[in-house]
């Protein structure tokens, strides 16, 4: 069966389970693709390679209040269902989940899923709250849909990390795939969250990923980690970011790199009242 051009809007647990059984008993393979919605071509790219694994796709549209700590952008963030779905319309989509937070958060609400190993250190130092929002939330979306793949983006690498420990630690049965940062033509990695730039903002936002590439090739060449991360940090200080942290880490643990293992380069650094996160593979070191 063919999708609609049009996705079915989906607004309850219990009706997204229904059409996950019926899925199942039709002997049809689920792909979702989480998101917060404000929809971009990052996203679109993951709705590209779930339709072309699966023979069922789901998108869900949920702004989850549980990943956000106090003072940040919970309200700001951008809400834009309507154009969502427009945006999903003709891409093989057949249902869109959108509930609201009463549906997914029902008053009694007690349950926190925490994950230790990849979520510790790095986003979890400076929003601690964060992981435990994800992980609730994509637990609860991943057992309502019942996905038999789920696709997430390399450039949240430490929540892709976190969501891939959850599925296999809980025995979700979900193939947690990722797949490649998309990028502006000036190598910015696209994110929901660069609305918020202002012209100036944006100008110096693209320097991030320039940074990050010059990091790259110093440690590619040899560099010791401590000299090339902080000739890093002050590289970005110089261009006006406050950093957060920018580290080399093992990549598929996010622990100390390894000797001959692949590594990662990550970064969190705030330009004005945006905060940026991107990262980079680095080939294993010696
Ligand atoms: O990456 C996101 O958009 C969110 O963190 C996710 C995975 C949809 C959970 O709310």
């Amino acid at each position: 069966m063919t999708a609609p051009a049009t996705p079915r809007l989906i607004r309850t647990t219990k009706d997204l389970q229904a059409w996950s059984d019926s899925c199942r008993m039709d002997g049809r393979s689920i792909a979702m693709v989480p998101t917060m919605g404000a929809l971009h071509a990052g996203h679109l790219s993951l709705v590209e390679a779930a339709a072309a694994k699966a023979d069922a796709v789901v998108v869900s549209i949920f702004v989850n209040p549980t990943q956000f700590g106090p003072g940040e952008d919970f309200d700001a963030y951008p809400r834009t269902e309507a154009s969502d779905v427009e945006k999903l319309t003709g891409r093989g989509v057949e249902v869109v989940f959108a509930p609201n937070a009463a549906e997914m958060y029902p008053e009694g609400f007690a349950t926190t899923i925490t994950v230790d190993g990849p979520a510790s250190g790095l986003e979890t130092d400076f929003r601690p709250h964060f992981f435990a929002g994800v992980a609730t939330v994509v637990t609860k979306l991943l057992l309502a849909a019942r996905p038999h793949h789920a696709f997430f983006g390399e450039k949240d690498y430490q929540q892709l990390l976190v969501v891939k420990r959850l599925s296999r630690d809980l025995n979700i049965g979900t193939e947690i795939v990722g797949r490649p940062t998309v990028r502006e033509a000036d190598d910015l990695a696209l994110s929901s969250r660069n609305a918020y730039l202002d012209a100036p903002a944006r100008h110096s936002a693209s320097r991030l990923p320039a940074v990050l590439r010059h990091v790259v090739v110093a440690l590619e060449a040899g560099a010791p980690a401590e000299t090339a991360l902080a000739d890093g940090r002050a590289a970005l200080q110089h261009e006006g970011f406050e950093v957060d942290y920018l580290s080399l880490c093992d990549a598929d643990t996010l622990a100390t790199p390894q000797p001959g293992k692949p590594r990662r380069l990550l970064v969190a650094a705030r330009i004005g009242t945006t905060r940026l996160i991107d990262n980079m593979a680095v080939a294993p070191g010696i």
